[in-house]
């Protein structure tokens, strides 16, 4: 059954995101990926097939993958770890990931390997992305001479706005601003690097960063990799087979809700503000395919039947 909302008896909801819904359990929390989508900063009416499980599978994948190179939040996701009333919950298999409790830290990590979307916007304007300057004659979909960090603000609503290095610096300070740049990058070329041999060239990723409780040691020490890590909603997954550069790429995401959406615009049966008007059957399946395909491409397998 696919997912809108949870409501758990007894459960202590902290708040509803775009797509997640998190209680508070002990001194963690429980981040339940529902089926919801979002796309132009609204969240549509209809839940996503499979969404919310293909989104937990893959950060656990990721993290499993990645959790060398510094520790991460996840405590467990096995539901017979979980507390109370979630552990009979059946409605959370396999979308549902305990996790410690972390102060966010409120920057969005992006890291870019190939020029797109607003990156490629930012390059056309100042030539360069997050005051990051780049070589002339570069273009859509372009590959990058190395991985860059263009970190955003974490705007509670609306958009983010791109940030330089120096304003990561005031923002978070010199010694953390540097350790966020540094896993980030590594973290993308640690994920790159692995779906590049599965087929999918990842064009660019946002991580999030958490610090845990103050014990004495600086922030950058108590860092954590936090949310959700390497899925769909965050990186754009391009088919590296049919990979073109100089024009848009096909892509593992949301691309059917997108040009679905846009079309109603231009014929004047939505205004861009929400709510948007319900989803066809089509759209829906073949959103939630692609999900489901970036999941099979990447992991190497099937995602479970749903349980
Ligand atoms: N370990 C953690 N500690 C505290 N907050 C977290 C942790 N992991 C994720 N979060 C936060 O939980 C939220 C996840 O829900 P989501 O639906 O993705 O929200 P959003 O609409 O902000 O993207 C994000 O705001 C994220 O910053
Ligand atoms: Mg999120």
């Amino acid at each position: 059954m696919a997912l809108l909302t949870t409501s758990i008896p007894g459960g202590k909801l902290v708040s509803r995101g775009k797509v997640r819904d998190i209680y508070a359990v002990d001194d963690g929390l429980l981040l339940v990926a529902t089926d919801r989508i979002s796309a132009f900063d609204v969240v549509l009416p209809n839940p996503i097939p499979d969404k919310g499980r293909v989104l937990t599978g893959l950060t656990l994948f990721w993290l499993e993958r990645t959790k060398d190179v510094v520790g991460n939040h996840l405590i467990s996701a096995d539901r017979r770890d979980f507390p109370g009333s979630f552990r009979d919950e059946p409605s959370l298999a396999g979308r549902a990931m305990l996790v410690r409790r972390a102060e966010v830290v409120p920057v969005e990590c992006v890291a870019r390997g190939y020029l797109t979307g607003s990156g490629l916007a930012q390059y056309r304007a100042e030539g360069a992305v997050c005051g990051v300057p780049l070589p002339p004659g570069l273009g859509e979909a372009h590959r990058l001479p190395e991985p860059i960090f263009t970190p955003t603000t974490k705007a509670a609503e609306g958009h983010d706005l791109p940030l330089t290095f120096e304003q990561t610096v005031d923002l978070v300070g010199r010694g953390l601003a540097e350790r966020l740049r540094e896993l980030t990058i590594a973290f993308y070329e640690r994920g790159a690097e692995i779906a590049l041999k599965r087929g999918i060239i990842v064009a660019d990723t946002k991580f999030e960063f958490g610090l845990l409780p103050d014990d004495g040691r600086r922030a950058e020490d108590r860092l954590i990799l936090i949310d959700e890590v390497m899925t769909p909603d965050s990186s754009r997954f391009w088919p590296a087979g049919r990979y073109q550069p100089g024009r848009g790429q096909p892509s593992f995401d949301k691309q059917p809700l997108r040009d679905y959406l846009a079309a109603l615009k231009v014929e004047g049966r939505w205004n861009g503000e929400a709510p948007p008007p319900p989803l066809p059957p089509e759209v829906i399946e073949a959103t939630s395919l692609r999900y489901l395909e970036a999941f099979r491409l990447l992991t190497g397998r099937e995602l479970e039947t749903r349980a």
